[in-house]
């Protein structure tokens, strides 16, 4: 049973990806630093696989407790970095927090890998790496355009950060995943997003504005051109996400790709617009959400989705799940993580 390091595996996508591992075999062991998450996560991947990962608590900023983590943990075989700060806005009010953070964790981690020889990373990357796009759906060589925000800078560093030393170091594998817009939660309810304070992304504020915690939610513009005016994105649901994760593992694991680094996006290939995910929220909630059209969002893209036959092909992957399976389970994950059922 190969042992993978998950960094942030306490986190949303991070916990949901340590389902999928131990699901599919594989023995998880988690590093977080808690900023961003609950130890209670784990008691939810538990209660989901009966298996009950290793976590430590390690701010990976910190380099000398990441040497130690290897030292004492000599049989890792790969790792899945999550751990990063990630809210855009918070970013540009932050930046030196997050260039230190995103960056710092990154570089100790490939540092204490070649240390000790750990030669597999995957990398969450994302689709703000491609900033306006020029073309839809967007492939993996489209350009990466100039960052929008501190934190895409970060992804798009990191990026270069990891392909830099992929060429010099042909022992070292790596894949980047540019994930599209992640929603939805574990089906059972067990696991899921629950961010703290006002939320920054469109599902969990529809969850929150549903549950009473906020009067009403904003859309932002509808004035694009799009079929509804409002702005389009690839919603993928965390699950297919996580999944996705494991092919890429899989693939690395076999060390015999073309090039020991690829890119890879992470999206179902469809776009749907604000107004349709809170038309799915309604019907698969059975409620009414209030909200109201406001102005644009500063820095939002009209429309972006995802080409995903390169994952669909290298990785044997593909986006399973619906919109309504998103929203269904994003509200199901918020009821039971706020006791409302
Ligand atoms: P999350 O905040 O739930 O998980 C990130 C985890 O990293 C948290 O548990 C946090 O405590 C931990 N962490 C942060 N800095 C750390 C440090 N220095 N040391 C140790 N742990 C640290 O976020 P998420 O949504 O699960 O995102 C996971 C990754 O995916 C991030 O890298 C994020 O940038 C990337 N990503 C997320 C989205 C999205 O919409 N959620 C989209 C694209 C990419
Ligand atoms: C989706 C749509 C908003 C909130 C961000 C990051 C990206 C990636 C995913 C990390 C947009 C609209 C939103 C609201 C709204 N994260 N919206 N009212 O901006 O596509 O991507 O998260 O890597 O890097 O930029 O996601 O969920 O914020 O917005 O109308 O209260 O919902 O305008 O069209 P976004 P989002």
């Amino acid at each position: 049973m190969a042992k993978i390091l998950i960094t942030g595996g306490t986190g949303y996508i991070g916990s949901h990806t340590v389902v999928s591992l131990i699901e599919q075999g594989y023995e998880a062991i988690i590093i977080d630093n808690l900023c961003n998450s609950s130890i209670e996560s784990l008691d939810g991947v538990e209660a989901i696989t009966g298996i009950r990962p290793l976590f430590e608590q390690i701010d990976m900023q910190n380099r000398a407790s990441l040497d130690d983590f290897f030292y004492r943990h000599a049989d890792i075989k790969a790792v899945i970095h999550f751990a990063a700060l990630k809210a855009v806005g918070e970013s540009v009010e932050k930046p030196v927090e997050y260039y230190r953070n995103n960056l710092g964790s990154l570089l100790n981690l490939v540092a204490s890998m070649q240390k000790f020889s750990v030669g597999n990373l995957i990398f969450s990357s994302s689709a703000t790496v491609y900033g306006e796009p020029d073309s839809l759906p967007i492939m993996e060589f489209h350009p990466v355009k100039p960052a929008m925000s501190p934190y895409g800078n970060t992804k798009k560093i990191c990026e270069d950060i990891i392909s830099d030393t992929a060429r010099v170091n042909k022992e070292f594998h790596a894949i980047s995943l540019r994930y599209f817009n992640p929603i939805g939660a574990h089906e059972s309810g067990f696991i899921g997003e629950l961010p703290q304070g006002v939320p920054n992304n469109l599902m969990p504020f529809i969850t929150q504005t549903a549950a009473g915690i906020r009067k009403e939610l904003k859309v932002f513009g509808d004035d694009y051109d799009t079929p509804d005016g409002t702005a389009v994105r690839d919603y993928i649901h965390v699950v297919d996400l996580a999944n996705a994760h494991v092919k890429a593992l899989d693939r690395l694991m076999k060390e015999n790709q073309d090039d020991n680094y690829e890119v890879f996006n992470l999206g179902t290939g469809n776009g749907f617009s604000v107004l349709e995910v809170i038309k799915s929220f309604e019907k698969t909630s059975g409620l009414k959400l209030p909200y109201q059209i406001v102005d644009r969002r500063s820095g939002d893209v009209e429309a972006t989705y995802a080409s995903t036959t390169l994952a669909n092909e290298k990785l044997n992957w593909k986006a399973e799940r619906t919109l309504d399976e998103m929203t269904y389970s994003s509200w199901n994950w918020e009821k039971k993580a706020r006791k409302m059922d």
